[in-house]
């Protein structure tokens, strides 16, 4: 067998690249293939053209955001040339649910010459509150995204190439309108820079990290980042949603997949 097996993450809280990292080098190792990382967090890395050959395997794993893949990859993934590789979709979610967004990614890679060999989900740390999923992926966690990996090469060892169906509802729910707003920033702020260059948005003032242009997702990177806790969300709705999530979410989920 020959091709590479590529991590293509969005990832700004980082809980979904360790899954990815650790499904896509168990898969390279047992295969014996070269394993590389795309990640799309930073600005620069979205909206161009990522070729994929037929003997590649992608492991394409992202955030859930209200039940759905993050609205501003669907720009990069339409220029995803997949010329016939394999794809896996890992939906990461913050314990709460993954409603329709693994089906969503695996409709996305199909549409862009992919197949869905496999597809898995996996609970990070949310990002919006560290008392639900707390410090997850977790070592029982990362074993279990190794052993996805190594499903997966079972399968492709065996010349199993068949499509996996995919949970979730479609049509996909819609999408939480719009919520505007951005973080606070405390007085205790050095003005370190890890805000800046950790947020996916480029919206932090380099210079004035107090200062943050329209465009925040509110994805919480620079909240997770911040060594001294300088920056935090304070809006109503964050509010509301933490609270949500704190009252009805702690039950630790289990990851499941699908080879
Ligand atoms: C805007 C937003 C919406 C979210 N929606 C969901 C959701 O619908 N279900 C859920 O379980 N977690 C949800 N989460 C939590 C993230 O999916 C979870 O924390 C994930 O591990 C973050 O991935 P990352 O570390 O790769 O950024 C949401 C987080 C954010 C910022």
């Amino acid at each position: 067998m020959n091709g590479t097996v590529y991590a293509l993450y969005f990832s700004p809280t980082h809980t979904s690249r360790a899954v990815s990292r650790r499904a896509a080098q168990s898969l390279a190792e047992a295969l014996n293939l070269p394993f590389e990382e795309i990640d799309l967090t930073p600005p620069a890395a979205r909206g161009k053209a990522y070729p994929f050959a037929a003997a590649d395997i992608v492991v394409f794993s992202f955030p859930v955001y209200g039940g759905r893949i993050p609205a501003l990859l669907e720009d990069t993934l339409s220029l995803i040339e997949g010329n016939g590789a394999a794809a896996v979709p890992v939906a990461v979610y913050g314990n709460r649910a993954v409603e329709d967004a693994l089906a969503e990614a695996a409709d996305w890679l199909e549409a862009r010459q992919m197949t869905v060999i496999a597809a898995g989900s996996f609970i990070g740390e949310h990002s919006y509150t560290a008392k639900v999923g707390h410090a997850r992926p977790d070592e029982s966690d990362l074993s279990q995204a190794a052993a996805f990996g190594a499903a997966i090469a079972e399968k492709l060892g065996r010349g199993d190439r068949s499509p996996v169906a995919v949970p979730g509802n479609r049509p996909y729910k819609d999408r939480a309108p719009a919520s505007p707003g951005a973080p606070v920033t405390a007085d205790t702020c050095t003005k370190c820079g890890l805000c800046v260059t950790g947020c996916p948005m480029g919206v932090i003032d380099k210079d004035d990290p107090a200062k943050i242009a329209p465009g925040c997702i509110k994805c919480c990177a620079c909240v997770k980042v911040c060594p001294l806790g300088a920056k935090s969300f304070k809006d109503a709705r964050v509010t509301a949603i933490t609270k949500m999530l704190e009252l009805t979410c702690k039950k630790p989920k289990t990851p499941a997949w699908f080879v």
